[in-house]
């Protein structure tokens, strides 16, 4: 394993610049055959989603959805804004991406029972009743370059997560993705009672994240095991990274400005731990006990806690398909 430890975004250029797979990812790469090349989605195989496959534009609710059925390797280029209610059921073996300025509105995307999907360069929100998108029973996830958000003038049950990954999924990645203005922004884990399923699983890298303005969740997180690098918080107004029921959580190299409770193990009648290495709480704290986390099973770099803004910058949907 590697670990960098720079302090300047200098530093870092010239650490991308030199290594021919650079994992901290802020560069604007984008083709549609990209494979997932950061945190737990490179491990159990990797997550190569639709690359190498047919590629389908879409424009509109009814054909997303159709487009999206079945295994076949498969790349779908969202073009346009969608709008509308219900789910798009993504199928195996798929990359669903948008392209520059792709927005989709109250439709939440489905990733449920199937493995191998990736998701990019999309701007979701305001999937009333429901999360903009759910990881249930799937492995091997990369959701990537995300632009995320609800709207906190409504009731906190009005909309449900911006990401939500539950019942035993695992080895998923969140990255390079700005959550903002919503109230239950990702929850890994979904009920105290759910042990036996997923005890185990919810392997989950969250890295190089823009979140602000959010009440809580960022995330929260039960049974399973988080990785939280290179995040970057600003307004954090009920709680943070709320690790619970056993849940064990590196959180390193990252920022909270104006945060409540940045770190901490809250509404479960078990704790989790949490170990932190190189945070800059910004006067918030951590009360999450303290746990021993081990190591992860894939390289990653480290920009530090002074280098996790300018490493967030490019967060959201920011690519160029
Ligand atoms: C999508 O919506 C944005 C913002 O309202 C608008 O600027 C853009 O032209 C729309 N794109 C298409 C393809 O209609
Ligand atoms: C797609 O996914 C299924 C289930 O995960 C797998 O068995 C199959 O081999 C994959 N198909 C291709 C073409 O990769
Ligand atoms: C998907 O979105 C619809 C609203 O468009 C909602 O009713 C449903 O509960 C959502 N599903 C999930 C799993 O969040
Ligand atoms: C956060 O959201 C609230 C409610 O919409 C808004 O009044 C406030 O200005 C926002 N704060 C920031 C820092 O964006």
């Amino acid at each position: 394993m590697k670990f960098l430890f720079t302090a300047t975004l200098a530093a870092l250029a010239s650490v991308v610049a030199a290594s021919p797979t650079p994992t901290v990812n802020i560069q604007k790469r984008a083709t549609a055959d990209d494979v997932a090349d950061i945190g737990y989605a490179t491990t159990n195989g990797g997550t190569s989603g639709g690359s190498g496959g047919t590629t389908t534009t879409v424009s509109d609710f009814a054909s997303f959805s159709e487009a999206a059925k079945g295994d076949a390797k498969k790349i779908i280029i969202v073009d346009g804004n969608l709008s509308g209610e219900g789910s798009v059921r993504i199928g195996d073996n798929t990359s669903v991406l948008g392209k520059k300025g792709a927005t989709i509105t109250g439709i939440n995307l489905t990733i449920k029972g199937v493995k191998n999907v990736i998701v990019r360069n999309l701007v979701l929100s305001k999937v009333v009743g429901g999360d903009c998108i759910t990881v249930q029973e799937a492995t091997n996830v990369w959701l990537d370059h995300l632009d995320i958000s609800g709207d906190l003038s409504v009731d906190k049950d009005y909309y449900d997560g911006l990401i939500d990954i539950t019942h035993a999924a695992d080895w998923v990645t969140v990255s390079n993705v700005h959550f903002h203005d919503h109230w239950k922004a990702s929850l890994v884990g979904h009920s105290d009672s759910n042990a036996d399923e997923d005890t185990g699983t919810l392997h989950v890298t969250y890295a190089n994240n823009k979140w602000t303005n959010i009440s809580s969740r960022t995330p929260s997180i039960r049974f399973g095991t988080g990785h939280i690098y290179n995040n970057y918080y600003s307004t954090i107004t009920t709680s943070g990274v709320n690790t619970r029921m056993g849940a064990i959580v590196l959180v390193e190299s990252s920022t909270f400005v104006d945060a409540k409770r940045a770190i901490t193990s809250l509404d479960s009648d078990i704790t989790g731990s949490a170990e932190v290495r190189d945070v800059d709480l910004g006067g918030s704290t951590n009360d999450a006990p303290e746990g021993s986390f081990g190591t992860v099973p894939y390289e990653y770099e480290a920009v530090g806690a002074a280098g996790a803004e300018a490493a967030t910058a490019g967060a959201g949907a920011t690519l160029d398909f």
